[in-house]
């Protein structure tokens, strides 16, 4: 019996917002120095070169990372290193402080090892963000900063909000995220609209002299013929991958009561879904993808790294789960890559696709 499934049950106790604001002071505090880093380090990180991965010209210890939404603020990106995540990807960060929709707003489905949220862009904005990057530097793994509108703003303004976010955060990052897939902010307009894509691609490309690796992130429930839409602007914008997928708003064979709420549904069921389209965009594209959607274990990950995933990443399941997740995930990844006779990750990657 691990640490965590001892506390599990008391955390579950607090509504699902507190839990996590607890959790997330925790490792704040034991992400704060180095000697309580190193310990963490010790006690949760698993290296291997066969687990690392090399993508957007930067080189991911492991292809384990934290999706968007837990570290919305850039408050634990060193503690999750330590904890031996392989990247983290800080936001949704949005260019003013955003006190996001009425709690609750963030329910479990314990029953279906899921959760709904409609946090709806809560954040402390981009300069807060910027600060505390520059104070505490970034961590020792790539970062991925996940840039996102105000929900008050229309088709004009976010295309502003998007180059703002960009321009103060695209220094500290490994790779930028533009999210047009949350289903939980009020829009006026269709964010994912090919024409709105390409007015987004075409304002942050113009700021990009950096050149700093460029990602979309897309929902799970479009049609099969829009991804390919998608595809083909992000290619012909020249993106640098796509993160496949965030959460959905179908509500399919669940058992927990908390189905009813409204919101963007993760976790479990999910997995297939997500991992559906993730397969779907590696064989319209070379580009690489960032698969997320129900990782809660070293098989569910590798089925996402054979469908075409470069890297994974999750959320859910690191609630379900705790520290121990990145750890657990990477020790069984490198046993599946032995079964199975492939000397790295990136041996694996698409190795489900004809
Ligand atoms: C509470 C919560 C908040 C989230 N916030 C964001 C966000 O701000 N931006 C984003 O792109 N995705 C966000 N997501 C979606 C996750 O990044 C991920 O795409 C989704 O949860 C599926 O992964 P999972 O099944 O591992 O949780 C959020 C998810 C949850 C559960």
């Amino acid at each position: 019996m691990t640490l965590y499934s001892r506390i599990r049950p008391l955390a579950f106790k607090l509504p699902a917002e507190t839990a996590h604001n607890v959790g997330k002071r925790a490792l704040r505090t034991a992400g704060s120095t180095r000697p309580t880093r190193a310990a963490l380090r010790y006690a949760y990180r698993y290296d291997h070169p066969a687990l690392a991965v090399d993508r957007f010209g930067t080189r991911f210890p492991n292809p384990v990372g934290v999706a968007a939404g837990f570290d919305k603020n850039a408050e634990v990106t060193h503690g999750l290193a330590a904890l031996g995540f392989g990247f983290v990807e800080v936001g949704t960060v949005t260019p003013y402080p955003q006190a996001g929709n009425e709690k609750p707003r963030l329910f479990r489905l314990r029953e279906d090892e899921a959760m709904v949220n409609r946090m709806g862009f809560n954040g402390q904005g981009m300069e807060r963000v910027k600060a505390r990057l520059e104070a505490e530097g970034t961590p020792d793994v790539p970062i991925g900063v996940n840039v996102g509108k105000m929900n008050t703003s229309n088709e004009q303004e976010a295309l502003e909000d998007y180059r703002r976010v960009f321009d103060r955060l695209s220094p500290f990052a490994d790779y930028v995220v533009v999210n047009v897939s949350c289903p939980n902010t009020p829009d006026e307009f269709e964010e994912d609209s090919p024409e709105h894509l390409a007015a987004i691609f075409e304002t942050l490309e113009a700021e990009n002299d950096a050149g700093v690796p460029m990602l979309v992130k897309v929902g799970p429930d479009s049609p099969t013929q829009s991804l390919q839409d998608l595809v083909d602007i992000v290619e012909a914008f020249d993106l640098d991958g796509i993160v496949a997928t965030n959460t959905t708003t179908t509500r399919e064979g669940l058992r927990s009561p908390n189905r009813k709420e409204w919101g963007g549904l993760s976790g479990k069921p999910l997995e297939d879904r997500s991992t559906e389209v993730v397969r779907a965009l590696a064989s319209y594209t070379d580009l690489p993808i960032i698969g997320v959607g129900g990782v809660d274990s070293a098989e569910s990950a590798y089925e996402k790294i054979r469908a075409g995933a470069s890297l994974v990443q999750l959320y859910t399941g690191f609630v379900y789960n705790g520290p121990s997740t990145a750890r657990e995930l990477n020790r069984g990844l490198l046993t599946l890559l032995r079964r199975d006779g492939f000397a790295s990750i990136e041996e694996a990657v698409g190795a489900d696709l004809e």
